[in-house]
């Protein structure tokens, strides 16, 4: 049995923090360390009782740096690296005139398996152990996605994406063909490695009807699986989904109408919502996701998170980078853009809130009860983080007094330079990178 002990500044949360005085939320260590057993996390505390229990163990010492869960990315595209900083537009162009053009190029399985590992070796180098990932229509960029997962061991979300219209020819499935490929793409992957299958209907407005009843029966096939899709991300977008199916009373209501709401299914964007649309999202347990950087690159709009926490039926929210209309691949640099969103909303977030999202809150969000603590049980999936990685940071924290003060600092003024090392079950990832 391989024993590791990984020393650091313990961080780690129990439940949602209440407000900036509430330290009953998570459990901090100044001197502690992770045992790893096996890729998972077999006791976490002091590191004198832990070194008293463990004396076999081969010990990391990464004092003085913190160390945390893995952060979570609840939404990204991989096949878009090529596309982030593509300039001038909004959604519906930016897909058109980027977005589209370039997803064609994963019918080739070479490009494909390229751009996959270049995309979880970003994920490790920004601090991220687990995402929620959009493929392309074609299998093979699951199959070279999930190849390179497995080859890292990391535990990652992803499906095909389902598209038969409004979208150019290569790009495009066909009801059958969407239903198919999943079918067979399931059967491969399913319980293979830490990965798992996500049904992965583009938009409504890139499915027909037809195709929109194949995800409703995928989905209810296999009830344990993700789904994963847009929704109320810009008001062009809005209008021609409702102009699509003109039966159904709005955007939200297309989804329920196939069945395609509940506690697995994960929502990106969500900024304009009616009351009734947060209702029945609320009521179904499903989860809107919020992509600061995206959202405010492509100039789409501010997403309440406050008010949707607080409403009488409150969101289930995650927070997520969406590559490539989001900027950025560091969770960090996500939540200092979310900071700012939620502050034009008239509000704010305080900084032991904001780690908790990006760790507990999105493991809990994604439903992955395995990641996003450091509870005894979990995978070792770790991140390793500096608030003095540059000089300014370094100034900066001569000011800071407090542990919030610190994780508000990372988060404002941190990103991949901040991660020292990032472990994936137990596996140091980012110093061969
Ligand atoms: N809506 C449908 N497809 C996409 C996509 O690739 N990115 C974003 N931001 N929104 C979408
Ligand atoms: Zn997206």
């Amino acid at each position: 049995m391989s024993r590791t002990l990984i020393r650091g500044r313990l961080l780690t949360f129990h439940r949602e923090p209440q407000g900036p005085d509430d330290h009953t939320a998570h459990a901090y260590e100044e001197d502690g360390a992770v045992l790893v057993e096996n890729g998972v996390i077999a006791a976490a505390g002091p590191h004198t009782s832990l070194a008293a229990a463990a004396k076999d163990a081969h010990t990391v010492d990464h004092r003085p740096h913190l160390l945390m869960p893995g952060f979570v990315d609840a939404h990204a595209h991989f096949p878009q690296m090529q596309v982030i900083a593509s300039f001038g537009t909004e959604l519906l162009d930016w897909l058109n005139t980027y977005t589209f053009p370039e997803e064609m190029r994963f019918a080739d399985p070479a490009h494909a398996a390229r751009i996959a590992g270049a995309f979880l070796d970003e994920m490790v180098r920004h601090g991220t152990t687990t995402a929620a990932v959009y493929c392309t229509v074609h299998p093979q960029s699951v199959d070279a996605f999930f190849a390179e997962a497995e080859r890292r061991k990391m535990c990652m979300i992803a499906g095909k994406v389902m598209m038969d219209r409004n979208a150019p020819r290569g790009l495009t499935d066909t009801a059958q063909q969407s239903y198919d490929d999943a079918k067979a793409l399931i059967a491969r992957w399913r319980g293979r490695g830490r990965l798992h299958y996500a049904i992965t209907p583009r938009f409504a407005i890139t499915s027909t009807p037809q195709q929109m009843e194949m995800a409703q029966a995928l989905a209810s096939e296999h009830p344990d699986l993700h789904v994963q899709t847009h929704l109320s991300e810009n008001r062009a977008e809005i209008a021609l989904a409702k102009e699509l199916f003109p039966d159904c009373a709005d955007y939200t209501a297309i989804y329920e109408r196939y069945g395609l709401t509940g506690p697995k299914s994960l929502f990106g964007h969500c900024i304009h919502l009616s009351d009734r649309e947060a209702d029945a999202l609320s009521d179904s347990g499903s989860v809107a996701v919020f992509c600061p950087t995206s959202n405010l690159f492509l100039g789409s709009g501010l997403f309440d998170y406050q008010r949707y926490r607080r409403r009488n039926k409150p969101l289930r929210i995650a927070t997520a980078t969406d590559i490539g209309g989001g900027t950025n691949y560091s969770m960090l640099r996500t939540m200092d853009e979310g900071y700012k969103v939620i502050a034009l909303n008239g509000e704010k977030l305080n900084p032991l809130a904001a780690f908790w999202q990006i760790t507990r809150g999105n493991a809990e969000a994604l439903s992955l009860e395995r990641i996003g603590t450091l509870e005894p049980g979990s995978d070792a999936d770790l991140v390793v983080l500096d608030a003095r990685a540059t000089p300014a940071m370094r100034l900066r924290m001569e000011r800071a007094n407090t542990l919030a003060e610190e994780l508000f600092v990372l988060q404002t003024l941190g990103d991949d330079r901040a991660v020292v090392e990032t472990y994936v079950a137990g596996q140091p990832m980012k110093r061969g990178l």
